[in-house]
């Protein structure tokens, strides 16, 4: 915030006065009182909220980073875990990018900066899986750094209590200022988390709860009648639809045929059902990608939107005896036990493939 600007100062008094009474309490989080009374907030904790959190409610994360964070308490701990049990813990919470970045990260800051997260913007954002966002948000929150934040809730906060009508993405650079001239000196860390929870409890995208908004004198899209209707969007182009065959052998043992995904392309590094490529062009002699030759059954498809196509997954399967030989993957126990290891649509095709069988 610029000095001298009244105008942000009595804003942003007005809004830290709110969270001191409604922050939400989360896990990672260290509430006003907490931090009022002098505690401070742990950077891991903070770091891998953040990585969770992007792209995914708050509501989906919760279980997972309780569970992270139970298993692998400290930076340290999170370094030295196997790759494949990390990637295991994610499965569920998608961009599976994000989880290889996420050890990474860990291992990049256990080894080079001895365990302690850097407390700039500049070099947290050096880090892997760090991007402009996260760092300013690391900064702001675990630092008390006047970074500003802009995720979705502060851009609908932001284009909401200025009215800016430019559709997203052009207006970012504009609403990232309005975000910057709010941020305060003081206690820069809550007021990054009040926008957050104003965006997330009242600044709702559909149905905005102006009448109790501590915001609802001084916001222009109120007065103007158009709160809902803001940020305005461009539109979107629809995705292009990519098809592929999904083989679930399933064995009368109980187990299922699994591989692990290479880790370069989609869902890299994560477990799989094993299965044809991807494509526009429906796939040619999928039987030939299957992990052994026989009876395969159809079982159904399944759909799952990604972030640059949408996927049609025909799923096929097949019962064989214990022990037969495979050319790709390998024999796992408790084939339902397994939907809880898998990427989502694995998941899906994985209990598809298990109902068809009843
Ligand atoms: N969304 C992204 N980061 C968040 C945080 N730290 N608290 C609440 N919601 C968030």
């Amino acid at each position: 915030m610029p000095p001298g600007n009244d105008d942000a100062a009595a804003l942003s008094a007005t809004l830290l006065a709110w969270y001191d009474r409604h922050a939400r309490a989360l896990p990672w989080r260290i509430g006003p009182a907490a931090r009022e009374a002098g505690h401070l907030p742990d950077p891991y904790r903070v770091w891998l909220s953040e990585i969770m959190l992007q792209q995914t409610t708050v509501a989906a994360v919760i279980s997972y980073f309780n569970a992270f964070t139970a298993r692998w308490p400290t930076v340290e701990a999170l370094a030295a875990a196997a790759d494949a049990e990390v990637m295991e813990a994610w499965a569920g919470l998608g961009y599976y990018a994000r989880a290889r970045n996420l050890l990474k990260c860990a291992r990049a800051v256990a080894q080079e900066h001895g365990g302690a997260f850097p407390d700039t913007e500049e070099a947290l954002l050096k880090l892997p899986g760090i991007g402009p966002y996260t760092a300013a948000a690391i900064a702001a929150i675990a630092f008390d750094r006047p970074a500003a934040v802009l995720d979705g809730n502060v851009e609908r906060v932001t284009a909401r209590l200025r009215a800016i009508e430019t559709p997203l993405p052009d207006a970012k650079p504009r609403l990232r200022a309005i975000a910057a001239e709010l941020t305060p000196g003081a206690r820069p860390g809550c007021h990054a988390q009040a926008m957050m929870d104003l965006g997330a409890t009242i600044c709702t995208p559909k149905a905005p709860a102006c009448g109790i908004c501590p915001w609802r004198d001084p916001c222009a899209a109120r007065a103007a009648g158009i709160a809902p209707e803001l940020p305005r969007k461009a539109p979107k182009k629809p995705k292009p639809v990519r098809r592929g065959v999904a083989f679930v052998a399933l064995s009368d043992a109980g187990e299922v045929a699994l591989e692990v995904r290479p880790e370069k392309g989609l869902l890299g590094g994560m477990p799989g059902l094993p299965g044809t490529e991807w494509t526009e062009a429906p796939p040619a002699a999928p039987e030939t990608c299957a992990p052994c030759p026989a009876d395969w059954r159809a079982a159904g498809e399944v759909r799952h939107v990604f972030t640059h196509f949408a996927l049609i997954l025909e799923v096929r399967t097949a019962a064989l005896p214990p022990g037969t030989p495979l050319s790709r993957g390998a024999w796992r126990a408790d084939a339902p036990g397994q939907a809880g290891n898998l990427p989502t649509v694995m998941k899906k095709a994985l209990l598809l493939a298990l109902s068809a069988r009843r």
